[in-house]
């Protein structure tokens, strides 16, 4: 017999709808799931825009304080999509009132704060996870399978990029709605924590831990308007960061993101080298992924780009889908976090990752920020 997993979601901004479409679709494409989720309550403060997101979405009610979700007795598990500064608040009194927690990423606004939500969730014994949702684009999983077969051997290097153009233009402000990712006080960092935190947990899941690191950080315009008061203020982001570590099993890593690369609007890929073969992924072309195997016969060896579709069990997630040659794309990554997170509470496992998981990405991402800082080499 099928249970329901009452959801009450914070936030109807973008990934606001990208989840709410994932717990809307699951039961199509994973019917044998034993959870369906239920849409039972819509949170923010604009109660007008927050009504016509919950009717659009099909959520069966509302609250414009997110206290009061949490009091209800019929949500069972919470979903935090505001701005990375209210994670942490909302997390701990969500995990006080003993809701379930879907978070999303960053964590938190920094290993602090993490670390506080990751005590709140494990003295509650709450179910959580953390929105990478990149770990679920079925190429990228491929990856993650190729690498643990040990098909690469040693690895010796893993490099990733995010590349945006979105911040160029000065007269873009900072804070308030749309452009809170500007202001340090809503987002904590600027590149780093929103999209190099992507490529660290990616890169910590293929590759394993990150040892320390050495970063460079910049913020090309030092001043904005702030969309709030309507005052020119210092920006308090990076703009743009580049780093490099080292892997706990040795390898070599190089990360690069900003928002100033014009041309590029989320240009995410990664590449990771071994001994007896490399894989390359980019996401623009999400369903690809690039595979050069050193064994392949001299005459014929060279890159390969496998077309992430087929379903008989070959490719992951792809059997709840369409037919081999026919791909999905960027929303069936949450779509399969949501299966996921449904099947973990079946198996009682944890849906990876985890807060304490992403307590890992959030300690790189703060020796980043550090070595940005004052130019030297962190440990992680
Ligand atoms: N996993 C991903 O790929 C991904 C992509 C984008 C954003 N994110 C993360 O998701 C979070 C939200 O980002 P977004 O792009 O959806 O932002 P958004 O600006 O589109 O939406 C933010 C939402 O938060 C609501 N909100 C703000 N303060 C609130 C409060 N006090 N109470 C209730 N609601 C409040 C706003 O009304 C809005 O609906 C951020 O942490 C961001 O880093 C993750």
């Amino acid at each position: 017999m099928s249970k329901t997993l009452n959801i009450g979601m914070i936030g109807y901004g973008f990934m606001g709808r990208t989840h709410s479409n994932g717990y809307n679709r699951v039961p199509n494409f994973f019917p044998e799931l034993e959870y369906k989720p239920v849409l039972k309550a819509a949170c923010a403060r604009n109660k007008e825009a927050l009504q016509e997101f919950a009717d659009t979405w099909g959520y069966e009610s509302i609250e414009t304080d997110w206290r009061e979700l949490l009091k209800r007795d019929d949500i069972d598990a919470v979903d935090i999509c505001v701005p990375n500064n209210l994670h942490g608040e909302m997390a701990i009194a969500a995990a006080e009132a003993g809701k379930m927690i879907l978070c999303e990423k960053p964590l938190a606004m920094d290993v602090a704060e993490g670390q506080k939500m990751v005590d709140a969730v494990e003295k509650a014994g709450v179910a959580n996870t953390v929105w990478y949702n990149y770990r679920r684009i079925p190429a990228v999983t491929l990856a993650k399978q190729i690498i643990d077969s040990g098909k690469l051997g040693q690895i010796f290097h893993y490099r990733a990029n995010f590349l945006q153009d979105w911040t160029i233009n000065a007269d873009v402000p900072q804070g308030g709605a749309g452009t809170w990712r500007l202001d340090s006080a809503a987002a904590g960092s600027g590149v780093t924590g929103d999209l190099l935190a992507h490529c660290i947990d990616t890169a910590i899941w293929l590759n394993g831990s990150i040892s320390n690191v050495s970063a460079m950080t910049e913020t090309f315009v030092k001043e904005r308007v702030h969309a709030e008061t309507g005052e020119k203020q210092a920006v308090g982001i990076d703009d743009a960061c580049a780093f490099l570590c080292r892997f706990g099993n040795g390898s070599l890593g190089l990360f690069e993101s900003t928002r100033y690369a014009r041309g590029h609007k989320a240009l995410y890929t990664f590449e990771i080298n071994g001994e007896h073969g490399s894989l390359k992924w980019d996401l623009h072309d999400l369903h690809r992924l690039d595979y050069f195997e050193y064994a392949d016969e001299a005459a014929t060896r060279g890159w390969r780009s496998i077309h992430v579709t087929d379903n008989g069990g070959e490719h992951p997630y792809m059997d709840h889908y369409w037919v081999p040659g026919l791909q999905i794309g960027y929303e069936h990554s949450f779509l399969n976090q949501v299966a996921d997170f449904l099947k973990s509470l079946e198996t009682g496992e944890p849906c990876g990752p985890t807060f304490a998981d992403a307590l890992e990405t959030q300690k790189v991402c703060d020796a980043v920020l550090a070595s940005g800082n004052d130019g030297g080499w962190h440990d992680v």
